[in-house]
């Protein structure tokens, strides 16, 4: 290799390594991070507050089922059923927008399949669409198009467990209208022609079981401080078979549910949570560079970046080309 390659390599080398710049349209009084955080997951992570990780675990017990045939999966019956699925937890601040009533915080669960690989999903994705489940106390509004009103789905209550270390409750009823599946493999029924795996209501409405089959509200239990958080809902679900063909039968059962999540602080995408506070407050960390557990802590280093993103970094490839041909 030639000395003027190597000098052209550096060149390419030094102009890809460029500084982070500011987002010029952040602004303090919204609940949106800026926007030049490198490995940010902007679609689970644009608010500012903590992020949990767990294993959502589903735990069902069926008392009921379909008239039809129900003694072919007696099996089921009062037995547990359990089902555990790779999951976080959001607890953020809330936009200015949001209303009816304005709730305190908002708390954004969602239950994803294993090794999902987020980076695949377009960065416009968002979290309403994407999760196997979801439970979202308001839809999540995103800084590209933040004009919008953010309508809560329930009404979170807050209280604090102890001020001086910042733990406190959220507690809810899911009186939210929207019916939200997800596909679990529980166990089957005594037939051949079933498979184990069945699409799960958590009942809010009375669309899926019969009408003598008696539901209440899902209620909402979470407890968290800058180190853990722990959520519980409890309420009845209803659930239909698929057959291995992979058709939904017309075999359903019924009964109570619980789903747990015991999740650890994820602190390269949590802002500080303020100690000694009686209501959630965060110091804004992610993307300033004033948090040496965050990604990104990069106030004064250089980021990588893709060459095309900047103009320097393309005229730096051009003139190098220059250099080749001439
Ligand atoms: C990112 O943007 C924010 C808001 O404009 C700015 O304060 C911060 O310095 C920027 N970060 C980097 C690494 O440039
Ligand atoms: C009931 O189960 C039997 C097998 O045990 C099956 O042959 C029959 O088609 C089922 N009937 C209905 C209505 O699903
Ligand atoms: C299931 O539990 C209910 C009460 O929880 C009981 O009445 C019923 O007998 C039990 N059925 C079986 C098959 O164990
Ligand atoms: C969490 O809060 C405790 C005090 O309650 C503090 O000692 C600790 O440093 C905090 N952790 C983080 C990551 O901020
Ligand atoms: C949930 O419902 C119960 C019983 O109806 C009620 O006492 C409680 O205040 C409700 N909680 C919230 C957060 O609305
Ligand atoms: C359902 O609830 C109603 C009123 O709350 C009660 O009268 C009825 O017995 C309950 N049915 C069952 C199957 O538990
Ligand atoms: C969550 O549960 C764990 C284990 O049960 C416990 O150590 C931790 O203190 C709990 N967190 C909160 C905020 O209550
Ligand atoms: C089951 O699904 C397959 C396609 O996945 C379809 O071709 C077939 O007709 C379905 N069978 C029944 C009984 O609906
Ligand atoms: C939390 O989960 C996200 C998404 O799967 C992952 O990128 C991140 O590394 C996890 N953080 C921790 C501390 O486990
Ligand atoms: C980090 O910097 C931001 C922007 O200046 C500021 O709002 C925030 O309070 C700082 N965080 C801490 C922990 O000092």
């Amino acid at each position: 290799m030639t000395s003027t390659h190597l000098l052209l390599l550096g060149l390419i080398a030094q102009s890809i390594v460029v500084r982070a710049t500011d987002d010029k349209f952040y602004k303090p009084s919204l609940d949106f991070r800026p926007n030049n955080i490198t490995g940010l997951w902007y679609p689970l992570y644009d608010w500012v507050g903590s992020y949990y990780n767990s294993t959502f675990e589903f735990e069902l017990t069926p008392t009921a089922f379909s008239s039809t045939n129900s003694s072919f999966c007696s099996g089921l019956r009062n037995q547990t059923l359990s089902a555990k699925r790779p999951s976080n937890l959001a607890i953020t601040e809330t936009s200015i927008w949001n209303k009816y009533p304005q709730n305190p915080v908002n708390l954004f669960l969602t239950v994803w399949p294993t090794d999902y690989d987020f980076w695949a999903q377009s960065l416009d994705s968002d979290l309403t669409q994407l999760p196997d489940y979801a439970i979202l106390s308001s839809n999540p509004v995103y800084s590209q198009v933040w004009s919008v009103t953010e309508d809560n789905n329930f009404n979170l209550d807050i209280t604090t467990v102890d001020a001086s270390t910042s733990t406190y409750r959220i507690s809810a009823n899911y009186t939210y209208d929207l019916l939200s599946s997800v596909s679990l493999n529980l166990g089957s029924c005594d037939l051949a022609e079933y498979s184990d795996t069945w699409i799960v209501y958590l009942l809010n409405q009375n669309q899926i079981v019969p009408d003598w089959f008696n539901w209440t509200y899902p209620t909402i239990d979470v407890r968290f401080d800058n180190s853990t958080a722990n959520l519980t809902i409890e309420g009845q679900f209803g659930a239909t078979a698929y057959d291995t063909q992979g058709n939904q039968t017309s075999t359903w059962m019924a009964g109570s549910i619980k789903m747990v999540f015991r999740g650890v602080v994820d602190n390269a995408r949590s802002d500080v949570l303020v100690q000694g506070e009686d209501q959630p407050t965060w110091l804004r960390t992610l993307g300033f560079g004033n948090n040496s557990l965050n990604l990104d802590d990069s106030s004064s280093a250089g980021v990588m970046t893709r060459p095309w993103d900047k103009p320097m970094a393309v005229s730096a490839v051009l003139l190098s080309a220059m250099f080749l041909y001439v």
